[in-house]
């Protein structure tokens, strides 16, 4: 049932039933607080927010029907891979954080490998130069795809519906089709001319022939990719690493000059890690640990300012976000210098997050004056990732939460449709530092930690998230965006934590981005008000105001009286679903 919406910048004494709930953070004259006044989602027992309506539907009436979050979650990610393929996928990977109802933590690792045959000069040529875009396009960039076997194992451990029912939307809307929305409409045709320069005729759906757009409203249908859906139906795992999928997938990386093998198939597994899970405050942050740095860099960010009062000083006021960018500056480096997969490198995880050692990289912390990137961290390297990924957020009528976070890496991955098997590989090879010291697509650069070996897995800065408070649920987060997820994630954190502001609100909220190097400020337009800006000018912080938005966010947050509320983020065509 939908039982309230409360625009952001509404005054509290304008909610239409205000008992209970968080009331709405009043926005300070001359600021520019918002980015819209998108309502929140109100519902009483479930939500879902994702990246696309169609997608939040199909897990709502999977929550409807009976099914958990797990349920739902698995089902929200399905029917992404049909509606959002930009990002929703089967040829990617990614991470799931879980709190069940009875409040106990996981942290699934799906994550794509390095395929068996890879090596860390692959992407180097005779001179031991970066070959440009070897790691991003084609047939190479592609690691071992783990999303199938996350959702396996997802259900596995605690779905209750059965498997046959959870990819039976995603197969309709696969084979009836789903209408376009503009976004997606727009992505298919902007990269037209990429697709057809990377897989010739075996486009198939993605590409009209001609000088054919896709028009919003159009029903797109995926014939082929219904297919694939349906061998993972019928065989689960079995039915993407073996057989009819596994063959074209195979064919296909051996036609264009690809390196995952049957072996690198069969061998690929999903891993149940130890969550983060470390207090902030009253708050338990339960987030994911590497091969994502997500977890890591947030428990950092909120522990390093957590002795101000942020409160007092305000949302984005000068001395705020002073702070939090120098927060980041040292969070990034850290990031750099130590992060990678655990199970190829130390990661000295407890250390990094702890009082005492975030207590030494904050002395030289000045508050007159902007620190200096070169001198915070002596050779260590930043990492930065693409945009197009995306999360889904789910909380079930038990109480049981889930949040996932999953990525192709760049806009459709690579661009490689396996052909005949409907689906997009990703450039997740990317995310490894190609060569150390040597600025990659995006122009930084990455380290040793992080350097290609066969079956490692690539760094993340995927940061799905869930919070407790007074040890009950209270908040799921995450968002797209590369390097800036954990920065938005911290940032709307603290937006509901600190400065009062309803889920939708923070997510509304105009957001900033630094990560040590380069050393600047991104900000979003108006992010900062003039006098804020001024101070951090004088200061001597370089901040540049971009076009560019950050966080595509879905959140979903539990108010006092037990109402839910879905965020997603206006950013994007993000949608939440509740009931
Ligand atoms: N490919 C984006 C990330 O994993 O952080």
């Amino acid at each position: 049932m939908f039982l309230l919406s409360c625009k952001t910048g509404q005054k509290p004494s304008q909610i239409k039933s205000g008992d209970g709930l968080f009331q709405l953070f009043e926005e300070p004259v001359g600021r520019g607080t918002f980015y819209s006044d998108k309502e929140g989602v109100f519902a009483e027992k479930g939500m879902v927010a994702s990246a696309h309506v169609a997608a939040s539907k199909v897990g709502t009436e999977i929550l409807k029907s009976g099914g958990n979050a797990a349920d739902a979650a698995v089902a929200t990610f399905f029917a992404l891979a049909v509606v959002h393929p930009f990002a929703g996928n089967l040829g990617g990977g990614g991470f799931a954080v879980i709190r069940d109802s009875e409040g106990q933590k996981l942290a699934l690792d799906f994550r794509e490998k390095a395929p068996l045959k890879g090596h860390k000069d692959m992407y180097l040529d005779e001179s031991r130069d970066v070959i440009k875009g070897l790691s991003r396009l084609g047939h190479l960039a592609s690691g071992v795809p783990g999303s199938v076997a996350g959702m396996v194992e997802l259900h596995e451990k605690l779905g209750s519906k059965s498997w046959k029912q959870l990819l039976t939307p995603a197969i309709e809307l696969a084979e009836n089709g789903v209408k376009l929305t503009s976004g997606q409409a727009g992505g298919m045709n902007r990269y037209k001319s990429t697709f057809q320069k990377i897989n010739g005729a075996a486009t198939v759906y993605y590409v009209k022939g001609d000088s054919l757009e896709f028009a919003e409203g159009e029903v797109f249908i995926q014939k082929d990719l219904a297919e694939s859906l349906r061998r993972i139906r019928d065989s689960g795992a079995k039915g993407f690493y073996e057989g009819e999928t596994a063959n074209l997938l195979v064919a296909e990386m051996e036609k264009g000059g690809g390196i995952i093998s049957h072996e690198d198939l069969e061998t690929y597994d999903a891993v149940w890690r130890d969550a983060i899970a470390k207090k902030y405050k009253d708050y338990n942050i339960i987030s994911m640990p590497p091969p994502s740095s997500g977890g890591v860099a947030l428990v950092q960010l909120l522990r390093l300012v957590e002795p101000y009062p942020l409160k007092e000083w305000g949302w984005n006021s000068a001395n705020t976000t002073q702070l939090m960018i120098e927060a980041e500056r040292r969070v990034y480096a850290d990031r750099a210098k130590w992060l990678g997969d655990v199970d190829f490198v130390k990661v000295p995880i407890t250390e990094l997050m702890s009082y005492p050692y975030l207590e030494e990289r904050w002395a030289s912390f000045k508050e007159n004056k902007a620190s200096d990137s070169r001198e915070i961290s002596g050779g260590a390297v930043p990492f930065y990732e693409s945009d197009e990924t995306t999360h889904l957020s789910v909380v079930d009528k038990e109480g049981m939460a889930v949040s996932i976070t999953t990525t192709l890496n760049g806009a459709f991955g690579s661009k490689v449709v396996v052909d005949g098997a409907g689906f997009f590989m990703n450039n997740e090879m990317d995310d490894f530092s190609v060569k150390a010291g040597v600025p990659n697509m995006f122009g930084l650069i990455g380290n040793k930690a992080n350097e290609i070996q066969p079956g490692k897995r690539m760094l993340s800065s995927m940061t799905p998230t869930i919070v407790e408070k007074d040890d009950k649920l209270f908040m799921v987060l995450g968002t797209p965006g590369g390097s800036t997820i954990i920065t938005s994630v911290y940032q709307t954190l603290l937006n509901v934590i600190e400065h009062g502001m309803t889920m939708q609100q923070a997510v509304n909220a105009r957001k900033f981005h630094h990560q040590w190097l380069p050393d600047k400020t991104f900000i979003e337009k108006d992010a900062l008000d003039l006098e804020a800006l001024q101070v951090l000018l004088n200061k001597g912080y370089t901040i540049e105001s971009q076009t560019r938005t950050l966080g595509w966010m879905d959140c979903i947050l539990v108010h006092p009286n037990g109402m839910l509320e879905g965020a997603s983020d206006p950013r994007g065509e993000n949608t939440s679903v509740g009931y």
